[in-house]
C-alpha cells in the first residue's frame, strides 16, 4: 500500500473508531459488536505498524474512550486511567510473556507469577479516599479527565465510605457493572412501562451509573468490583494478587475468581476454566486480564501509548452472531401476555446454538423495524434468552412491517393494551387454553408445589386429552382416570409405571407451605419473595384469605394492613385485593385448600437480629441438620440462600466448609463460626 492510500485509509478508520467511541462511552448506545470495534482498532494499528508518521498524538491508538459528557463535573486522574492491549490466542500470551520477560531481561524460560482475573464487561471508575474519607469518585473519560460520579457511586451497596487502616491516600480502580438476573429484571419492568430497553447488562450500568440525579443510580441494582489502584501512599503489599486481598479486608468487593498462575499452563488452564463457567456466572465477562503479580516488575515494565506494559486482556469470542429471521410467532403467556419471539435460523453463538430469540414487546419490534426474511445480529446477554441487536443494512426487498395481532393467537379473544402498558394482553382470561397451560406449568413448577413427572409436554398431552384443565384437576386425577392412565397407555412412552409414579408425585406435592401454594396461585407480581414475605406474615391460609375477603375496596382495613408489611408495596397489595374480589378466583382457592395441607408457618420475630439478613450455610454443622439450621435461621426472618454474593450478610461456616468459605473472605463477607451464630441468635446449645 502506498503512503498517500495507507494515509486515507487511517483518517477512515481513525473518524469511525472516534464515532463508535462517542456512541459507546458518551451515549452508552453501541452500533457495533465489541468485536467488530476491536477489529477496526487492529487495523489501525497494522496501519501504524508499517507507517509509524501515521501515529500522531491524536491517534485513537493513543487515546482512551472518549471525552467526559456536558453535564456532570470534570475530575482530573492524578494518574490517567489506562487501558489494556488484546490478546486472542494463545501465542499472543506467548509473545506477551516474552516481551515481559526480555524487558526485564529476565531468563527466557524464567518463572514469571501472574494473576489471572475475570475481564467484567462494565465501566470502569475510580475512587480517591483521603484519610479514609471517599472525596471523589469517576468514571474514565478519556483517560486524564473523567465525570464527577461521587453522589452516584455512593449509593453502591457494600462500597465503603469511610476506611480505617487505609493509606492517607488510596485511589482505587474498578468496574461497577449489572448482574445478569438485575439487567433481566430491569429490562422486564421497562419493557412493562413501555421505555426503550437496554441492550446488555453493560449498557444499563452505564445509563445507571451516568445519571444527573443520584436517586436513579440508588433504584438501580448495580454492583462493583476493585481491579486496582491509582495512587496510594504507602503500598500495602509487593504483589498485585496481595494488595487486592488487602483491599477486600477494607471491606471493598474484589473478585474472588482472582487466580495466581505461575506457568502459561497455567494461565490456558485458567482461561479455559473461565470460558466454561461464563454462562453461569452471575454477570457478564469478555474475556480475562492476565497482570505481572510482582509490583517492582510493573513498575518497570510502565506502560506504552494507552496501556500497560504488565498486563493483557485475553479476550474471549464474541457472543454475538448474525442469522435470518425464519418468522415471528406469538406466545401467550399466564397472565395473557402477548409476547413476540423470533424463529431464528439456528447458528452458533459463543458454544451455543440459538434458534428463538425474544423480541420483547410490539413497540420493541417497530422500533427496530424487525421484519420476517430480515438478517439480523443476535447476542446472548445477560437473561438466558438471546435477542435481537439489530437489523443488518441490506439491499434486497423486505417482507412488509409485522403487523402485531390485536386478537389472541390461540383463542381469538381480543388483545388488548392498556394505556401506559407496552404489554398487550389476551382477555380470554378463563376461556384461553394457551392461559390455562401456563398455569398449569407454573402451579407444578420447581419453586412452586414442584409436581415431577408433569413436564410441559405431559401438560401438553393432558390438556389436550381432556384429563387436566386446571390445578385442581391434578389432584383428582387418580380418582377420575386411574383406569385409563394406567391401563390404557396415555400416548407414546407413557406406561403403567409412569402414572403410578406420577400419582405419588402429586400425593407427596399435596403436602405443601403456604408460601409455596400462594406462589403456585400465579398473582400477578407476587413471585417466590413477595410469597413468602405474605406466608410469615399471615401464618395460615384461612388468616390470608378472610381478610382480603373482606377488603373489598383497597380503603379497607386489610388493604392498609398489607400495606403496614415491611416489604409489600401497592402493587401488591392491590393485586392481591383485584384477585381476592373475583368470585371465581376465590372457589378456586377454596377447593384447592380442600386438597392441600399447608405446614404451618413459624411466625417470624421481626425484631430478631437475623430479620431480613440474607445467610448462607457451608461446611458440616454438628449441633443440628443443615435442614434444621435453615428453617431455624428461616423462622428468625433470614433469607437463606445457596451461594455467597455482595449481598450476603454472614456465611456461617461449620467444618470442612470450602469453595463458599473462601469466596465470603474474599468478598469481605462476615463468616461466623457453628458457636457465633447460636449465640447471635441466642440459641439455647450455644
Ligand atoms: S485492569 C491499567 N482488570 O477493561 C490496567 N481492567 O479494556 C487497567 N476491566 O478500562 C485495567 N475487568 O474497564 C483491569 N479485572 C480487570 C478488568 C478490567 C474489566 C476493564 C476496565 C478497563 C478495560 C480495558
Amino acid at each position: 500500500m502506498y503512503k498517500e492510500e495507507a494515509a486515507r485509509e487511517h483518517a477512515r478508520l481513525a473518524a469511525l473508531i472516534r464515532a463508535h467511541d462517542v456512541r459507546y462511552y458518551q451515549q452508552d448506545a453501541p452500533t457495533i459488536s465489541d468485536a467488530d470495534y476491536d477489529a477496526l482498532r487492529a487495523e489501525l494499528l497494522a496501519l501504524e505498524t508499517t507507517f509509524p508518521e501515521l501515529a500522531t498524538a491524536d491517534s485513537p491508538s493513543r487515546q482512551v474512550g472518549a471525552a467526559a459528557a456536558e453535564g456532570f463535573g470534570k475530575v482530573t486522574h492524578t494518574l490517567p486511567m489506562l487501558s489494556l492491549a488484546n490478546g486472542f490466542t494463545q501465542e499472543d500470551i506467548d509473545e506477551f510473556l516474552t516481551r515481559v520477560r526480555r524487558f526485564l531481561e529476565l531468563p527466557e524460560h524464567a518463572p514469571v507469577t501472574t494473576v489471572a482475573e475475570p475481564k467484567i464487561d462494565g465501566l470502569s471508575f475510580s475512587a480517591r479516599f483521603e484519610h479514609g474519607k471517599l472525596i471523589t469518585a469517576a468514571t474514565r473519560g478519556d483517560g486524564m479527565v473523567g465525570e464527577d460520579i461521587t453522589a452516584n457511586l455512593r449509593t453502591l451497596r457494600h462500597f465503603p465510605h469511610h476506611l480505617t487502616h487505609a493509606p492517607e491516600i488510596l485511589e482505587l480502580r474498578g468496574e461497577v457493572f449489572m448482574r445478569k438476573e438485575d439487567f433481566a429484571a430491569l429490562n422486564a419492568a421497562r419493557a412493562a412501562a413501555g421505555e426503550p430497553l437496554f441492550a446488555n447488562p453493560r449498557n444499563a450500568a452505564a445509563g445507571s451509573l451516568r445519571q444527573l440525579d443520584p436517586a436513579i443510580t440508588a433504584a438501580r441494582n448495580l454492583s462493583y468490583f476493585i481491579y486496582g489502584w491509582g495512587e496510594m501512599s504507602t503500598e500495602i503489599a509487593a504483589t498485585h494478587y496481595d494488595v487486592i486481598l488487602q483491599l477486600g479486608r477494607l471491606g471493598f468487593t474484589v473478585n474472588p475468581a482472582m487466580r495466581r498462575c505461575t506457568s502459561r499452563e497455567e494461565i490456558f488452564a485458567a482461561y479455559a476454566e473461565l470460558g466454561s463457567q461464563r454462562a453461569a456466572l452471575a454477570y457478564d465477562i469478555d474475556g480475562m486480564v492476565i497482570k505481572i503479580d510482582r509490583l517492582d516488575y510493573q513498575r518497570r515494565l510502565g506502560q506504552v501509548a494507552r496501556a500497560p506494559r504488565w498486563a493483557l486482556a485475553w479476550k474471549f469470542p464474541a457472543e454475538q452472531a448474525e442469522t435470518t429471521i425464519e418468522a415471528i410467532d406469538i406466545q401467550v403467556g399466564r397472565t395473557g401476555a402477548l409476547t413476540p419471539v423470533a424463529r431464528l435460523t439456528p447458528v452458533n453463538v459463543g458454544g451455543v446454538m440459538v434458534s428463538n430469540a425474544t423480541l420483547h414487546n410490539e413497540d420493541e419490534i417497530a422500533r427496530k423495524d424487525i421484519r420476517v426474511g430480515d438478517r439480523v445480529v443476535i447476542q446472548r446477554a445477560g437473561d438466558v434468552i438471546p435477542q435481537v441487536v439489530r437489523v443488518c443494512a441490506s439491499d434486497a426487498p423486505r417482507a412488509l412491517a409485522f403487523h402485531f395481532p390485536d386478537h389472541c393467537p390461540v383463542c381469538g379473544s381480543a388483545a388488548v393494551r392498556e394505556a401506559g402498558e407496552a404489554v398487550r394482553r389476551c382477555t380470554g382470561g378463563l376461556i384461553c387454553s394457551a392461559q390455562a397451560k401456563e398455569r398449569l406449568r407454573h402451579f407444578v413448577s420447581r419453586n412452586a408445589l414442584d409436581i415431577e413427572g408433569l413436564g410441559d409436554k405431559q401438560i401438553e398431552a393432558f390438556y389436550t386429552d381432556g384429563f387436566i384443565h386446571t390445578p385442581r384437576d391434578i389432584f383428582t386425577l387418580e380418582a377420575r382416570d386411574f383406569a385409563s392412565l394406567t391401563k390404557l397407555k396415555h400416548r407414546e412412552g407413557w406406561g403403567e409405571k409412569s402414572a403410578s409414579n406420577l400419582f405419588r408425585a402429586i400425593e407427596n406435592a399435596r403436602r405443601t407451605t403456604l408460601a409455596r401454594f400462594l406462589y403456585a396461585l400465579g398473582i400477578r407480581h407476587i413471585g417466590e419473595e413477595t410469597a413468602k414475605l405474605l406466608a410469615r406474615h399471615y401464618g395460615d391460609a384461612a388468616h390470608l384469605f378472610a381478610g382480603l375477603e373482606a377488603a373489598g375496596d383497597k380503603a379497607s382495613e386489610a388493604y392498609q394492613h398489607l400495606l403496614a408489611i415491611d416489604g409489600i408495596g401497592e402493587k401488591v397489595a392491590a393485586a392481591l385485593i383485584d384477585f381476592a374480589a373475583e368470585p371465581h378466583n376465590r372457589q378456586v382457592v377454596k377447593e384447592l385448600l380442600e386438597e392441600v395441607e399447608l405446614a404451618p408457618e413459624a411466625a417470624v420475630a421481626s425484631d430478631s437480629s437475623l430479620a431480613g439478613k440474607r445467610v448462607v450455610f457451608t461446611g458440616t454443622l454438628e449441633k443440628m441438620g443443615r435442614k434444621e439450621a435453615k428453617a431455624l435461621a428461616e423462622s428468625l426472618g433470614a433469607n437463606v440462600t445457596g451461594s455467597v454474593s455482595t449481598k450476603t450478610d454472614y456465611v456461617i461456616a461449620g467444618a470442612e466448609a470450602g469453595s463458599k468459605l473462601r469466596e465470603a473472605e474474599a468478598l469481605g463477607v462476615n463468616v461466623l463460626s457453628e458457636d457465633e451464630w447460636l449465640a447471635m441468635i441466642g440459641h439455647a446449645s450455644a
